[in-house]
């Protein structure tokens, strides 16, 4: 049902993950299903606004309680700086230094998750300025070196030179990068090339939202019709194909099935070549 990707920092990583953003007080029970149905990996944030990271808990725990074992779970969560937080809700102490930040930030979501480490955990965004963010680099490097974290990555970093210069400036290198797949940025194409190269997971978000013309598109629509599956399954199928790695965060139980389906056919490279060009990316 799952199929997964080594990363650089040697981690199981699933093509497929479960994305818990705005579930709200049903983020227990949609993290306990998705588990249930086969996802291996869950993607949150210590960012109150937008996550509700102890619920993610919740689930897993219940999981757990059904059989799952945390090393067959690929656990991710997110740093977020202040600018990204509910300045009412902030989950650690915003007069402490940056690192400080990173660290409590750190030890929140273990808490919340109920785990003492973390599989993957990333800067919700760069900072504000080179300096900062290569302080916050450095942090999370620490976490690496303790054991506590296994790798780290960045998200919403949509400038090509940057991503390359906190690549050669880090000592402990970028393992992934979680970006919105959408035509204002190109698609990423120089990021994903940079990626690729260098072993970097590439991981997606506002897949379908952002792409409605690729999922209306002829070819699409054609493999609908000749595969039996749906455009949204001939999409995701095409991505993973081509390295790119939607994360999902459906509600509905139907579509958790049908999107784990997505490894039972294939597709060539000359069909996902055609649904490239109606992006195109
Ligand atoms: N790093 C960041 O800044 C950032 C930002 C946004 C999101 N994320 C992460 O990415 C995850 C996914 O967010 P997203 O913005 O891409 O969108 P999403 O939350 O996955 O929403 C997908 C939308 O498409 C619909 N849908 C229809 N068919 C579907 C199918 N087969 N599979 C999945 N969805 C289907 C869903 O409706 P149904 O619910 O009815 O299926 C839903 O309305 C979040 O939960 C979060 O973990 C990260």
């Amino acid at each position: 049902m799952q199929q997964y990707f080594i990363s650089s920092a040697g981690v199981k990583i699933p093509k497929l993950i479960y994305g818990t953003a705005w579930k709200e007080d049903k983020t227990a029970d949609l993290v306990e299903l998705a588990l249930a149905k086969g996802f291996r990996g869950i993607d949150t944030a210590c960012q109150p606004r937008h996550y509700k990271e102890p619920l993610v808990g919740e689930g897993i725990q219940r999981a757990y309680a059904k059989g799952l074992k945390r090393e067959d779970l690929f656990l991710q969560t997110k740093f977020t700086s202040i600018s990204g937080q509910d300045p009412d809700d902030i989950p650690y102490d915003q007069d402490k230094t940056l690192s400080e930040q990173i660290l409590e930030s750190f030890t929140v979501s273990k808490i919340n998750l109920k785990t003492d480490y973390l599989d993957s955990l990333i800067l919700h965004s760069p900072m504000a300025n080179w300096d900062e963010t290569l302080v916050a680099w450095q942090t999370l490097e620490r976490l690496v070196e303790t054991g506590e974290v296994k790798q780290i990555g960045v998200s919403n970093c949509y400038d090509p030179n940057l991503l390359s210069k906190l690549y050669q400036h880090a000592k402990i290198k970028p393992a992934l990068l979680q970006n919105r797949f959408y035509r204002d940025t190109n698609y990423d194409s120089e990021l994903r090339k940079f990626c690729d190269e260098n072993n970097i997971f590439y991981q997606c978000f506002w897949t379908l939202r952002a792409n409605v013309h690729i999922l209306k598109s002829k070819a699409i629509a054609k493999l609908v019709e000749s595969k039996g599956k749906t455009d949204a399954q001939i999409f995701f199928r095409c991505l993973n194909h081509q390295n790119i790695h939607p994360i999902i965060g459906t509600t509905s139980s139907k579509h958790m099935e049908e999107d784990l389906d997505i490894f039972s056919f294939s597709l060539s490279d000359e069909e996902c070549e055609l649904i490239k060009k109606s992006g195109p990316y």
